[in-house]
């Protein structure tokens, strides 16, 4: 996601900002950018790495004090120099740089653009600092009255700083749903998304709240409230952590940072498009091919790991609650097969990276017989983004790690959302049903939060499974791809071998695999299939085979069964795999770390399958 920096002081402001930028590489950009204040504001800014952006500047930087900066994980508007921040504001007085997304961004513009305004970028940031400049011209206030005001009438998640040529004594900052870190060094101030930009430079800092906004003058740091403009009584926090634990969050791994993350990713991911009060899903790239979804026969889903698997849970979860058949492909294997692809045929194209090979050589080959492709990616600007006839981003932020965690549930939530939109379109799914699956997607994060404590049973429970050579996954209904999720999780990043199996299927075969070398992890919650996944369970059981469940809340039958039981709150039958994953996931890190492999670059594996 994006990045921040920010400095005042006695020292040079450019290597101090470039050097931070660098430091904030690690969470994942697509363009970066600086503006110093030396008696004017100068700005310089470009698609790619921050050394591309250093080069651009080639040494003709005038000595500046003042001055911040900023890595781009695109969210509104492509990755390309114009959008790149920092933004500056149509009278050329104030420069902003921004990580978050503004949600009523849309009805900024429209109101700035009624006042003549103009905008050269696709940004919301670009609106966010042209509505600071009305309001101190409206208001006739300082930077940091200004920018107050006008946070108060945004809604969406910031982490901001400002400066204004016309204020060189003051850097103001401000956050609500971003993280924003103030340092604190002799005569000088640092902000940051994290730590790592300034960390060698002082280790005393200030975690700015949510809410609360930092005006930063060379004789100190006042917090205030955005909302009412009360002092903050900040804490100054002596930093213990060094670099490489900050960039993880203080995790061991980015894979279990971003495995924590996924409260805050559901959140992004729903963010602006599930209104469940009038049962309506605002998904731009769905509006823009409505049409074509009224006469949709079918809808093919194609992907490659996990993504397959979230296009699975797509599969039970679209066919559900909308009746339109889905078919689900492995996209190396449809690209080849000379598959049946009709011009009413709707594609959905499911890629974190967005650049998978298989899966746009598949969307290519499903465009070109007239197809219409809905791309679902985390990466802005990415190859099947762009490939896609329209789309809708998953918002999970940069995933690191290579075994993809957030971006699974992620890709599940969008999923949802889309046969929620699809289901009220060709009426399909009733008003009730909409609003009861709305409201319980939204307390998913808190549930999700919930489980996360279960975290140091869940690395006790991966002692049963770190010394096998094999293990079976196996789940029913809606939780059977995420059986198929967990073994693959844990294949690919502890070495063991996986599989994972509608639970149904053991009497045709893998049962003869159970014995007392065998660990079954079972994906059991309360929901349609419990009766029928106890007597799975039985049967694993009668050949002594060990059982590690995930189940509901309070599902004795299924404990008592159990070797060892994780267990889930409750939630709707069609929800149940945003919740399921989150033990498997959990499970199959500590096995990898119990295992001592590299759990964040597994071997043999890539992030992005850009090759066949
Ligand atoms: C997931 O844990 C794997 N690393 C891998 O299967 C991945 O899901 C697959 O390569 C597809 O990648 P994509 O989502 O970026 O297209």
């Amino acid at each position: 996601m994006c990045g921040i920096v920010g400095y005042m002081g006695k020292k040079d402001a450019f290597p101090v900002l470039i050097n931070g930028l660098k430091r904030l590489e690690y969470r994942g950009y697509d363009s970066s950018g600086i503006a110093l204040y030396n008696g004017d504001l100068e700005i310089y800014k470009c698609k790619g790495k921050v050394q591309e952006l250093e080069n651009l500047t080639g040494g003709k930087i005038k000595s500046a004090k003042l001055g911040i900066g900023h890595t781009r994980w695109a969210t509104h508007g492509e990755p390309n120099d114009v959008n790149a921040h920092p933004h500056i504001s149509n009278n050329g007085d104030l420069v902003i740089v921004h990580n978050g997304i503004i949600e009523n961004c849309d009805s900024l513009k429209q109101f700035l653009l009624d006042r003549n305004y103009t905008f050269k970028s696709d940004t919301d940031t670009e609106i966010l600092i042209n509505f600071i400049e009305y309001v101190q011209k409206e208001e006739k206030v300082t930077l940091d009255q200004a920018v107050r005001l006008a946070l108060r009438e945004v809604v969406g998640a910031y982490a901001i700083a400002v400066i204004s040529k016309k204020e060189p004594d003051f850097m103001v900052s401000a956050r609500l749903g971003s993280p924003l870190v103030l340092g604190l060094g002799s005569g000088e101030f640092f902000i940051g998304s994290d730590a790592t930009p300034f960390i060698d430079l002082t280790k005393k800092v200030i975690y700015l709240e949510d809410g609360e906004m930092a005006i930063i003058s060379t004789t100190g740091v006042s917090i205030r409230t955005i909302e009412s403009d009360q002092p903050v009584d900040a804490v100054i926090h002596r930093l213990k952590m060094d670099l490489d634990s900050i960039e993880k969050g203080g995790y061991d791994h980015f894979m279990l940072k971003e495995i924590f993350e996924q409260p805050t990713s559901i959140l992004n991911t729903i963010r602006g498009r599930l209104f469940e009060n009038n049962a309506q899903i605002r998904m731009a790239g769905l509006d823009a091919i409505s049409d074509k979804l009224e006469k949709a026969n079918r809808i093919l889903i194609i992907g490659c790991g996990t993504s397959w698997h979230a296009g699975l849970v797509g599969e039970y979860i679209i066919e559900d609650l909308s009746r339109i058949p889905v078919e689900v492909e492995y996209a190396s294997e449809f690209r080849y097969r000379n598959p049946i692809i009709k011009s009413d045929d709707i594609v959905i194209a499911i890629s974190q990276s967005g650049e998978t090979a298989d899966t746009l050589a598949a969307i290519k080959m499903a465009k070109a017989a007239g197809a219409c492709v809905f791309g679902i990616c985390n990466v802005v600007g990415s190859s099947i983004a762009r490939e896609s006839s329209a789309g809708a981003f998953t918002h999970a932020g940069p995933e690191i790690g290579v075994a993809s965690t957030k971006a699974f549930t992620a890709q599940v939530t969008v999923l949802t959302m889309i046969a929620l939109y699809l289901g009220r379109s060709n009426d399909n799914l009733s008003k009730s049903r909409f609003k009861e699956i709305a409201k319980e997607i939204k307390l998913i994060p808190k549930k999700i939060e919930s489980m996360l404590e279960l975290d140091d049973k869940v690395q006790s429970i991966a002692k049963l499974l770190n010394k096998s050579n094999n293990a079976l996954f196996l789940g029913r209904g809606f939780n059977f791809p995420v059986a198929l999720e967990g073994a693959l999780k844990l294949k690919e990043i502890s070495y063991i071998h996986a599989e994972g199996y509608p639970a149904a299927e053991m009497k045709h075969g893998p049962i003869a695999l159970i014995d007392d070398n065998m660990p079954v992890i079972i994906v059991a919650p309360r929901g349609g299939m419990y009766e029928k996944i106890v007597s799975n369970i039985q049967e694993v059981k009668a050949r002594k085979g060990a059982v590690i469940s995930v189940t509901s809340y309070g599902e004795s039958e299924v404990k008592a069964l159990s070797d060892a039981v994780i267990e889930i709150p409750e939630t709707l039958d069609c929800l149940t795999p945003l919740l399921t994953t989150i033990p498997l996931q959990l499970l199959s890190y500590h096995v990898a770390v119990q295992r001592e492999c590299n759990v964040d670059q597994p071997r043999n594996l890539a992030k992005s399958v850009t090759v066949e």
